[in-house]
């Protein structure tokens, strides 16, 4: 797939991951529409873009990704703006143990709407000219994280709904669906993970949190929009898991049974 005059939606642009996939998405010429609850973070990411890739293709959109009805509103402005839409990338989330609901919420119900809104809007059989979702999992929706149980629920069922959906996506909307599993990543997601607040009733393990982003290493965030990048260039992937790892190793893991029908 090539980028030059695509459209991208990506949530929880304004800063961390977000920010860097969106960046990569303007630099090789596709148009994109930034959504984050921080609305002064976000209107400072899209001043900051703005004057290196131009106002004409970017749009920040204030949206709290768990409000249907903004979620909604914004797949409509985005199509209303730059009149198609070619790729997703689920990617708000956030680390909250204390406040496991709410980590649901985002994590994965709004991932979840997030693929069907972006399904609806570019399925072949509505109109559309198909194209790609990438949802942002993590590691720990492939491994225990023993600090936080509820965000590596939200992972893995992220990671279940990705491959389940993508073995009929592809056949019946045109649209291929794959996920990138990033080990730790130098973002304020990262100090999330080893705060008291947000480690809640797991503070008491963040001892063992230290010792496994020591074993696990810290990325940088451009380490995995490139990984975001490789997925939705490549046609051929479609249900992968592609995972970030340390010293700059991106690799696969694909279930066997995407596999043979491919
Ligand atoms: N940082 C890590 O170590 C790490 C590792 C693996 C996976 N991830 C995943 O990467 C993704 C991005 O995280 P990050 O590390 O860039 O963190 P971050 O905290 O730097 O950025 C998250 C962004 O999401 C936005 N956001 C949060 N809740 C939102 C909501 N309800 N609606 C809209 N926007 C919302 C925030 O405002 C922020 O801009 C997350 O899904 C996270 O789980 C992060």
């Amino acid at each position: 797939m090539e980028l030059g005059g695509k459209v991208a939606l990506v949530t929880g642009a304004a800063q961390g991951i977000g920010k860097v996939v969106t960046e990569t998405l303007l630099a090789n010429g596709a148009k994109v529409s930034l959504l984050d609850a921080n609305i002064a973070g976000g209107e400072a990411t899209k001043t900051a873009f703005e004057q290196v890739y131009g106002a004409e293709n970017i749009l920040f959109l204030p949206c709290d990704v768990t409000s249907e009805s903004q979620l909604k509103d914004s797949f409509s402005k985005t199509l209303d703006k730059f009149k198609r839409l070619d790729i997703v990338c689920n990617n708000a989330g956030i680390f909250e143990e204390g406040n496991w609901e709410k980590c649901i919420s985002v994590n994965l119900i709004s991932v979840i709407k997030g693929t069907y809104l972006g399904l609806q809007h570019m399925s072949k059989e509505n109109g559309g000219s198909g194209g790609v979702i990438v949802n942002v999992a993590s590691m720990a929706g492939l491994l225990p994280f023993v600090a936080g149980p509820v965000y590596a629920a939200s992972k893995h069922a992220v990671l279940g709904f990705t491959k389940s959906l993508a073995m009929s996506c592809l056949e019946k909307h045109g649209v291929r669906i794959n996920a990138v599993c990033p080990t730790f990543v130098d973002t304020l997601l990262l100090e999330n993970l080893q705060s008291d607040e947000n480690l809640a009733q797991f503070a008491f393990l963040k001892e063992k949190v230290n010792s496994l982003i020591a074993d696990f290493g810290v990325v940088k965030p451009s380490q995995v929009a490139a990984g975001f990048l490789q997925v939705v260039m490549d046609q051929t992937r479609n249900g992968a898991m592609l995972k970030i790892l340390r010293d700059g190793k991106n690799e696969y893991e694909i279930p066997a049974e995407i596999q043979k029908s491919q």
